[in-house]
Order: structure tokens, then sequence, then C-alpha cells
């Protein structure tokens, strides 16, 4: 249901991506300004060498192009007896993309990276209207998200 369609290659962020597209693809999310390679690439290097690790950025890639992409962030705790929650952010697939199985794609590699590496559950914050990807994507609705933005 959610293998990786013929042609794309679906891997970890890698140094690079920025001029493969990976900016350009989060625009199908929200407002992305470009900050140009050199800070891409510091932030890159910031998320790959964080200790303990704790981001799998991954991305579809098709002829050199990343076309989606989507993050887990692991967030380690005190609770479950020094536990950790998988967090899914930022899913974005290209706007002339959609519709191809590839957010499904995405999300089952990212909730299998969140169990590999051990969280006890993995959780997203969505609008109401991805709600029924996610649904289809094995999600269901748990709790509702407040936010206070800066
Ligand atoms: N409403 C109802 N069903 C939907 C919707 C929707 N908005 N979006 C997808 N689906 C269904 C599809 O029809 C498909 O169903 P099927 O398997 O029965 O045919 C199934 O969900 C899987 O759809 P995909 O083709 O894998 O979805 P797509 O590749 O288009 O990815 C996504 C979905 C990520 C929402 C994409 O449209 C996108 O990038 N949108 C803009 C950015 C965005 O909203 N990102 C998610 C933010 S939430 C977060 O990041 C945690």
């Amino acid at each position: 249901h959610s293998s990786v369609p013929a042609g794309l290659e679906l891997r970890p962020l890698a140094s690079g991506d920025y001029a493969r597209g990976h900016l350009d693809v989060l625009r199908a999310l929200t407002s992305v300004p470009d900050v140009g390679e050199a800070a891409w690439e510091g932030r890159f290097a910031e998320m790959r060498d964080a200790q303990p690790r704790a981001y799998y950025p991954l991305v579809l890639v098709e002829q050199g192009r990343i076309v989606a992409t989507g993050t887990l962030f692991l967030e380690r705790k005190f609770i479950r007896a020094l536990g950790a929650a998988g967090h899914i952010e930022d899913i974005a697939v290209d706007k002339s993309q959609q519709g191809k199985g590839l957010g499904r794609v995405i999300i089952a590699a990212l909730t299998a990276v969140s169990e590999a590496v051990g969280a006890y559950k993995t959780i997203l914050d969505c609008s109401e209207e991805n709600q029924p990807f996610y649904v289809k994507c094995g999600y269901k609705l748990a709790g509702v998200e407040m936010a206070k933005y800066a």
C-alpha cells in the first residue's frame, strides 16, 4: 500500500539537497524564505550532528529533484521509563505530485523509523482538512492541538 513507486528514491535528507529543491517542496506546506545554501547546510549539519540523535528527515527524490519530504523528531522523556515520543513534522509533497500516494509513503517511512528507534507513540498536528489523509495512514484523532505563535 505504501511501497516506493518505481523511479523514486526514498532516503535521508543529505548535504546538497538545498540544490535539489528541498525548500521548494516545503513551500507546498508554508511560507519558506530562501535562506541560501550556506545557512541551509548549517542547519542540516546541526540536525545531523545533534546528540543524542533526534532528527530524522526523509526525502523522496525523482530524477535528482526532491518531490516530497517529512521529518521525524524524537523527543526523549522521563515518563514511560525514559521513553521517547516520535513527532512527525513538516510533511510536504510537491504540488504537481500530490494525490499519487507519495504522502502515504513518507508517513509510513517516518512511522517505521519512529518505531525502529523505540518510540512508544508517534504523534502529529494537522489541519482538519488533512485529517482524512492521516486517517488513511493509520492515525487517529487523539486530543486537540493548542498553539501560541510568537
Ligand atoms: N482529504 C481527503 N483525503 C485525502 C487528502 C485530503 N486532504 N489528502 C490525501 N488524501 C487521501 C488520498 O486520496 C489517498 O487516499 P486513497 O489511498 O484512498 O486513494 C490517501 O489520502 C493518501 O494520499 P497521498 O496521495 O499519499 O497524499 P499526498 O501525496 O497528496 O500527500 C499531503 C498528502 C502531505 C497532505 C499533501 O497533499 C501536501 O503536501 N499538502 C500540502 C502540505 C500539507 O498540508 N502538509 C501536511 C501538513 S501536517 C504535518 O506536516 C504534520
